[in-house]
């Protein structure tokens, strides 16, 4: 049987840490959608295009450590508007999301476009400065030099474009549970995702 949950939101909302959460809880497979784009994003940065880099991704391969760079984000996000890239990547994501055994996939458009028939979708979201704030802490952590002043400049520039985007842009999907972790140490966040899921299976 598969299970499907899609779990949408901006930048350094908390997504990826209760995605891989769930995951582990309910034991189902997981896809970061956005190391997707960001492969693809990295790929241009040394002189691919995009299509013929989209065509030929590997998922199962991408190395999630090379790919955490503010530069490569900032490619993926503009990569993320091209049409014939995000149909590309589209069958892939929607091949995994009904995979046996059940999947949860995060991005911006899993709920809306890749799986509007998710069992559950969840929308994760904090305030800019929060976000920002966390995305710091994460960059530092892996060595990279960088002021919290560029990192919001940063978050901010790839909300605006993934919200402004003609194709796909990132919007809660109508039945989508809200989750704002602004206030939510990472924990509740998770609680509150877990209960959720919860209750959606025992339907
Ligand atoms: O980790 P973070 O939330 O900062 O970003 P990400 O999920 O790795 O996504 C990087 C970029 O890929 C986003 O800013 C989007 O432009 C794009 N993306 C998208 O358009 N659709 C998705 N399903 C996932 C990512």
């Amino acid at each position: 049987m598969s299970f499907t949950i899609a779990i949408d939101g901006p930048a350094a909302a908390g997504k990826g840490t209760i995605s891989k959460a769930l995951a582990s809880h309910f034991s189902l497979a997981h896809l970061d959608t956005g190391l997707l784009y960001r492969a693809v994003g990295a790929q241009v940065l040394v002189g691919a295009n995009p299509l013929v880099a989209a065509k030929s991704l590997h998922p199962e391969t991408l190395e999630a450590s090379t790919l955490r760079s503010p530069e490569v984000a900032l490619a993926a996000s503009k990569v993320a508007v091209l049409a014939d890239v995000r149909n590309e990547l589209l069958v892939l994501q929607r091949s995994f999301a009904r995979r046996p055994g059940g999947a949860v996939l995060d991005g911006r458009d899993i709920g809306t476009v890749i799986c509007p028939e998710a069992e559950v979708k969840l929308f994760v979201t904090a305030s800019a400065v929060v976000r920002a704030g966390r995305r710091y802490e994460e960059l530092r952590r892996i060595g990279t030099v960088i002021s919290t002043e560029q990192v919001l400049a940063d978050v901010l520039a790839r909300d605006a474009r993934d919200t402004g985007r003609a194709i796909a842009p990132m919007v809660p999907a109508e039945d989508a549970v809200v989750i704002d972790t602004s206030d939510l140490a990472i924990e509740e966040a998770v609680a509150e995702a877990i209960v959720i899921v919860q209750k959606a299976r025992e339907l």
